[in-house]
């Protein structure tokens, strides 16, 4: 039997592309034969959920099989409604993917514990770098890790401890401009820097597409518009982009043997 995996998308800064990245990469891995199940625990904000309720709307009515996701949101904030959360949906699961609030979260911190990939989308912004590292302010080489990278690394740390597992973080270079410029390519450059001294791997993510704002009324994903008729160039270019953001994070193949790390 293959085991649960579990995919945590985090980030303190609000608005970073969370819930739309996870979205997108629930329904893709569905797409690809995958059973998933999205949990939300941004029980505030419900985007997650909000968004998957009106894919369910437009399923019925359009009465098209499209591919789906099992959902819940955190209802009961706490340590053992996660792990009921977990527990339900992992019995029509076998990738969890989790969405988180843009701040800080004890039951957020929980759930990056039990990441076997934790996603970390930013904006190519030192604005969005600051959480994770601070660069000098003329040649903008990385100066030190900040409380972000810390708390992922001591995260990883006591994970390591616990289970023998590793986590594979993939920090997703998210919303990215089509336009080469001096600040893409500094934050790229300190963004490696990072990579190398912290420990996680960095992947181009989505594009800065008016696409993804429209979709979510609809609770439709780029991987849906091709069964509904409408390709666009613009669309199959999108629609490739999410492809290998997907594969970037790597997820095993569905139904695939996972080794498992610590015996007991
Ligand atoms: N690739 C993209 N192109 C254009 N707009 C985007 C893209 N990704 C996200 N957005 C828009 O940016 C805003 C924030 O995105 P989203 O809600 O996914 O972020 P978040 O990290 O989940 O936010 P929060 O921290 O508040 O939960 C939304 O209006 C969304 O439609
Ligand atoms: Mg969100």
């Amino acid at each position: 039997m293959s085991q649960l995996h579990f995919i945590v998308f985090a980030n303190e800064k609000g608005g970073t592309g969370k819930s739309t990245t996870a979205v997108h990469t629930a329904i893709a891995l569905a797409a690809t034969g995958h059973r998933v199940g999205a949990l939300d625990l941004d029980s505030r904000q419900r985007t997650m959920t909000r968004y998957l309720e009106n894919r369910d709307a437009t399923t019925r009515r359009l009465g098209k099989d499209l591919p789906r996701a099992a959902y819940e949101v955190l209802e009961e904030h706490s340590e053992d409604g996660l792990a009921g959360a977990i527990e339900r949906l992992a019995k029509q699961a076998d990738v969890i993917v989790v969405d988180t609030p843009g701040r800080d979260d004890a039951i957020a911190r929980s759930a990056i514990l039990r990441a076997d990939t934790l996603v970390t989308p930013m904006n190519d912004s030192f604005v969005d770098l600051d959480l994770i590292g601070q660069v000098h302010p003329e040649n903008y080489k990385i100066t030190k890790p900040s409380f972000y990278a810390e708390l992922i690394w001591n995260s990883r740390t006591a994970r390591a401890k616990q289970t023998g597992k590793t986590v594979d973080w993939v920090v997703l270079r998210n919303r990215l401009q089509h336009i080469d410029s001096h600040n893409l390519r500094r934050v790229g450059a300190a963004l490696d820097e990072l990579a190398r001294r912290v420990g996680f791997r960095v992947i181009p993510g989505l594009g800065e597409r008016v696409i993804y704002r429209e979709l979510f009324p609809k609770g439709l994903t780029l991987i849906d518009l091709p069964q509904l008729g409408e390709v666009g160039i613009a669309h199959v270019t999108a629609r490739q982009e999410l492809r290998e953001m997907v594969a970037g994070l790597g997820i095993p193949e569905p139904g695939a043997i996972e080794p498992i790390a610590a015996a007991g």
